[in-house]
């Protein structure tokens, strides 16, 4: 899509913070003279992320991404092309960052019931995204595909995955016992050496691969070829996805915390987490944005909760992120946002226009209760109880805030994530703490391999045999 600077400033995505502040909030909010407090912090942070952009060795690599892909876009392209005229259904095998973010594009950019669709309508295959091992939900996705017509894009950075390989070694068996080359049907996204898959694609003879960069971790990978070869066999735009990054990019290089909206963002969250809101919710008023809060949850959970500061202290430091959906959990969550503790902050994502309006028509005049809401539109309606809700939970003192979304499209959508992305990079910044490493994910994943007999594990084995279920304690 080609972007005029007048069409790209109409589509800038902003943060609107005054009910963070304690002009609307009394003495629940933050004052002037707290943000003037850690307006070093802040600064620092924001030098730390600058100097260190692009360093593979920090993970930080994902900050360069839209700026370094121009053959591999290509290259996606062109694949995603084939994959389009060849296949009719294409499933990702992925978990964690390597199939969070495939969902969310999918569902922010695609129609909502996609699959649904005639053929003829949708610009590419049939799109699934097996995250889990469960073994009904591998059965029956078998239900709904045919192997032979089918895709599949293994996406791991390690190979090493005891889920996606699981997946793996399943429909690479379907598709030898089809009597297909298993080559032929897979695709994978993976480390450039050192990964599984690599291996695994020199024992068939070369399969089309992807490469995740060393310094791009999983939860920051969208916008690699993780997230977009499958956005570009959906027909989304991945070139303005990347231009909607780097012009978030551009805002946020401000080391001024009034001009750089990911920086006052992370500024609001560190403050609120260090006043005991132990909780965050993510809120969009939007179906197309209802994933965003998975796989933001990720980010932000995965990235900030950490028990070391990088010079040693013990710490125990993030925010649980809470999932809602406007106006969906207002019928179910909000009473507990308003009334309950005063642990929380809430951010919505607000849209300034949706792809549909839907008028409402008029009807039941006599009854006012319903009445009322002929002649307006259901794009009105979900507004103004996105508007209400802000009001309620700021008149009960609650902190909120609002990233408003003018339109959803390729260009906001890229501008959110690395908005996101950002926003974690310089919050983990604040907290002195690695934001990029995982080291509690790891105890689940050893057990398991211990549990199923992985080579290596038996002492693992031995130690979870003592740790069975005690039968004092089961009624
Ligand atoms: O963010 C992360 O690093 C994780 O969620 C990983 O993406 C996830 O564990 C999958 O790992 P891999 O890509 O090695 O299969």
């Amino acid at each position: 899509m080609k972007l005029s600077e007048t069409q790209r400033n109409a589509w800038r995505i902003t943060v609107d913070y005054t009910n963070m502040t304690d002009k609307y909030l009394g003495d629940k909010g933050i004052s002037q003279r707290e943000l003037d407090a850690h307006r070093k912090l802040a600064r620092a942070a924001h030098a730390y992320v600058s100097e260190n952009r692009g360093k593979d060795e920090l993970f930080m690599g994902w900050t360069e991404l839209p700026y370094n892909q121009t053959e591999i876009v290509e290259d996606i392209l062109k694949t995603a092309k084939e994959i389009r005229k060849k296949f009719d259904y294409f499933v990702v095998l992925g978990i964690g960052g390597s199939a969070l973010g495939p969902i969310m594009a999918f569902n922010a950019l695609c129609h909502l019931h996609y699959n649904d669709l005639p053929k003829s309508k949708r610009r590419g295959p049939k799109f699934y995204v097996e995250d889990n091992v469960d073994p009904v939900r591998m059965k029956e996705l078998l239900d709904v595909i045919d192997v032979r017509k089918t895709c599949f894009n293994v996406i791991s950075k390690s190979g090493a995955t005891s889920e996606t390989m699981t997946q793996y070694l399943i429909i690479a068996d379907l598709l030898k016992a089809a009597g297909e080359d298993v080559k032929d049907h897979v695709v994978f996204t993976t480390d450039a050496s050192r990964g599984n898959l690599v291996k695994i694609s020199k024992e068939l003879g070369g399969v089309k691969s992807f490469v995740l960069g060393d310094g791009v971790g999983g939860r920051f990978s969208e916008l690699s070829p993780v997230g977009l070869l499958p956005a570009a066999v959906l027909g989304i735009d991945i070139k303005t996805l990347l231009k909607g990054a780097a012009y978030m990019d551009k805002l946020c290089r401000r080391p001024d915390l009034k001009k750089n909206p990911a920086l006052v963002s992370a500024l609001l969250q560190y403050i609120s987490m260090q006043n005991g809101k132990n909780i965050g919710v993510l809120m969009p008023y939007s179906d197309n944005l209802k994933f965003v809060s998975d796989w933001y949850a990720q980010l932000w959970a995965e990235s900030l909760g950490k028990n070391e500061t990088l010079s040693g202290e013990k710490c125990n430091v993030g925010q649980t992120p809470v999932k809602a959906l406007g106006v969906t959990d207002q019928h179910s969550q909000v009473q507990l946002y308003t009334e309950g503790p005063f642990d929380k902050v809430v951010t919505f994502l607000s849209v300034g226009e949706y792809k549909e309006k839907f008028p409402i028509p008029h009807g039941c005049e006599n009854i006012p209760d319903v009445g009322f809401l002929g002649g307006h539109t259901m794009e009105e309606l979900i507004q103004a109880e996105n508007r209400a809700t802000a009001f309620a939970l700021t008149k009960a003192g609650r902190l909120n805030y609002t990233i408003n979304l003018p339109v959803v499209n390729e260009f906001t959508l890229g501008q959110l994530l690395y908005f996101f992305e950002l926003q974690t990079a310089y919050a983990g910044a604040m907290f002195n703490i690695n934001t990029f490493n995982q080291p509690g994910v790891e105890a689940g994943k050893k057990a398991t391999f211990a549990l199923l007999g992985k080579p290596g594990y038996e002492g693992q084995k031995a130690e979870l045999a003592g740790a069975a279920p005690d039968e004092n304690y089961i009624i």
